[in-house]
């Protein structure tokens, strides 16, 4: 109740922001000079806002998206409004694991340093297909394509944290639909399976796969004592190009829910917190909601279900390799 409460009114939680909270004001007075950042899906929506801001606090941001024209237009954008912003951008299709090896492979050959990577990326409600590697749309570009994208990145995050001193962190942007999936949460025995397909739960899946890898990439972190934390993020519910399936659903759905949604600069300040923001210093494997941590669904917490879906993961990954 409390959460719905401040939710309409902006009224903020116990880090003294909320619902009304934008990028800009949860990371006022932060210095991310020092910081790269990589953003998948930065070319638009929440991922664009959210390297506008890493840039205006100083970060070095690195665009990582499958429309470059997009990504280079959001990078002019940026840079016409700040002139000392540091953004590239570079090509990155999460529905190909060959494209995330060459992403990474890329990245790692420039030298530079990666402090945070943002796994924001993701589609919504697409009507059943299959990826490049031949796995369900949504849990291929919104899991399992981030999976092997920050497995290919951990040594270079890790090792950045190492020479630094400086944390490393990991933001997963996962959604309150998690709490709308198959019965089981992850359908491990019929991950493609077209008669079981439903474009909604197929959505809420992949968004609860996006806690369940934060949470035991953090556990397997901690184990090995790295400076490096993950966690997952809600960022609100904001009318961006993630609607494009479901464009007059989501404008009806609009007119009854109006005082629920944020505008785009809203939007983003869920993520800028948990990357940015010093008091989450050493926090780990939790999940952020209007700049607060919240308790997510009991599928997200379950530690067995994470860990077969890492095993899982590796296991798709290795059988999608010939591509
Ligand atoms: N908006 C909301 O209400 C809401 C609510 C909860 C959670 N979220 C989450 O927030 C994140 C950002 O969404 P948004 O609302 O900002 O949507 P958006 O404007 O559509 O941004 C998503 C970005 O992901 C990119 N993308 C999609 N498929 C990709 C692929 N295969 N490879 C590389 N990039 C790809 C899109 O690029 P293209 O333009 O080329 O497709 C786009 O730039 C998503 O993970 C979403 O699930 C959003």
């Amino acid at each position: 109740m409390v959460g719905i409460f401040s939710l309409v009114t902006g009224w903020p939680g116990p880090s003294g922001f909320g619902s009304a909270t934008t990028a800009e004001q949860v990371t006022e007075g932060i210095d991310a000079s020092n910081l790269t950042v990589i953003i998948t899906g930065g070319a638009s929506g929440i991922g664009a806002e959210t390297a506008r801001v890493a840039a205006l606090r100083g970060a070095h941001v690195i665009i990582a998206a499958r429309n470059m024209e997009a990504a280079n237009e959001t990078k002019e954008q940026i840079v016409s409004s700040n002139s000392a912003a540091r953004v590239d951008a570079m090509k990155l299709d999460l529905n190909s694991l060959k494209s995330v090896r060459s992403f990474a492979d890329n990245f790692v050959a420039t030298g530079l340093p990666l402090n945070i990577l943002i796994n924001n990326a993701g589609v919504m409600f697409c009507p059943y297909q299959l990826s490049e590697n031949g796995v369900e749309m949504q849990f291929a570009t919104n899991h399992l394509g981030h999976f092997y994208l920050t497995n290919l990145l951990l040594d270079k995050i890790k090792r950045t944290a190492k020479e630094s001193g400086v944390e490393g962190r990991i933001v997963n942007l996962s959604s309150i639909a998690h709490l709308h999936t198959y019965p089981e949460g992850i359908q491990f025995d019929g991950i493609n399976d077209r008669s079981r397909y439903n474009d909604k739960k197929a959505y809420g899946q992949s968004k609860l796969a996006n806690i369940l890898h934060a949470n035991e990439l953090s556990r397997r972190l901690q184990e090995e004592r790295a400076n490096v934390t993950v966690n997952s993020v809600h960022p609100g519910l904001i009318m961006t190009n993630l609607m494009r399936h479901s464009v007059t659903q989501m404008k009806v759905l609009k007119i009854f829910t109006y005082m629920f949604w944020k505008n785009v600069q809203q939007g983003a300040a869920t993520s800028c917190y948990a990357a940015l923001h010093p008091s989450l210093k050493g926090i780990t494997g939790k999940y952020f909601l209007d700049c607060n941590e919240k308790e997510p669904s009991n599928l997200a917490k379950n530690e067995k279900l994470a860990k077969q879906l890492w095993a899982f993961s590796e296991e798709l990954v290795k059988s999608a390799q010939p591509l």
